[in-house]
């Protein structure tokens, strides 16, 4: 799936702010995905990847915007613009669907930021594609503090698995019409 429309993206919450990921942002997402407790979900062997794989990793983001005309947004908090963390639409050659997926810096977890950027993020996802009937989120079984934020949202574990590296990975989903009149 791609997306064609070339207006500028920002998505106002009540405490955040989403806009599309750029190059500016590489030092924080690396310095985000040097934390062992993010890395700990994240990562092909659970451990902080290298400082050189971080930044062709961010690449591969930037290069996901290019080639679909959406990916990950950088989430930015209103009151100070700070960088938070990435929320977004993403959905990488292979995978099983446009997937909303969240990492939130360790300092700013606790505060409820992955749930409302992710609730931004849906709702974008699903205005800019009319046909699209679900969004995925692809969670590790033991990765609860995602699989809170996916019950928060409104997505429910279907019972599909998605392999990926050695991940076995739970596909949770939102269904359009349902999420919509529950979040509008
Ligand atoms: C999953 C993640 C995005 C949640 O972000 P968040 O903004 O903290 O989300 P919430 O504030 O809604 O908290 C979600 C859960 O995280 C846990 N949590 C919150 N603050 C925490 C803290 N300071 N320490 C440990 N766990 C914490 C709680 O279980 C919470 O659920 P609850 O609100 O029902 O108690 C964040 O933990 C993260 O970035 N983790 C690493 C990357 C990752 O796993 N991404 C998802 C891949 S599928």
């Amino acid at each position: 799936m791609t997306r064609h429309k070339t207006t500028p993206i920002r998505i106002e919450t009540e405490r955040l702010i989403l806009r599309p990921l750029a190059p500016q942002d590489c030092e924080a997402h690396i310095s985000m995905m040097l934390d062992p407790d993010v890395a700990a979900t994240l990562s092909p062997n659970g451990k902080p990847q290298a400082r050189h794989d971080l930044w062709r990793q961010f690449a591969s983001y930037l290069g996901h915007w290019e080639i679909r005309g959406f990916g990950w947004f950088s989430v930015e908090e209103k009151a100070t613009g700070a960088w938070v963390g990435r929320v977004g639409p993403w959905m990488p050659d292979g995978w099983p669907g446009i997937e909303c997926g969240w990492s939130i810096a360790r300092p700013f977890w606790g505060k409820g930021y992955a749930p409302e950027a992710a609730i931004g993020t849906i709702k974008w996802t699903f205005d800019q594609f009319p046909d699209l009937s679900r969004i995925i989120s692809n969670i590790l079984p033991e990765n609860t503090n995602s699989q809170a934020v996916a019950k928060k949202i409104g997505e429910e574990k279907t019972g599909e698995v998605f392999e990926f590296w050695d991940f076995k990975l739970d596909i949770w989903a939102a269904e359009r019409e349902a999420w919509r009149s529950r979040f509008g």
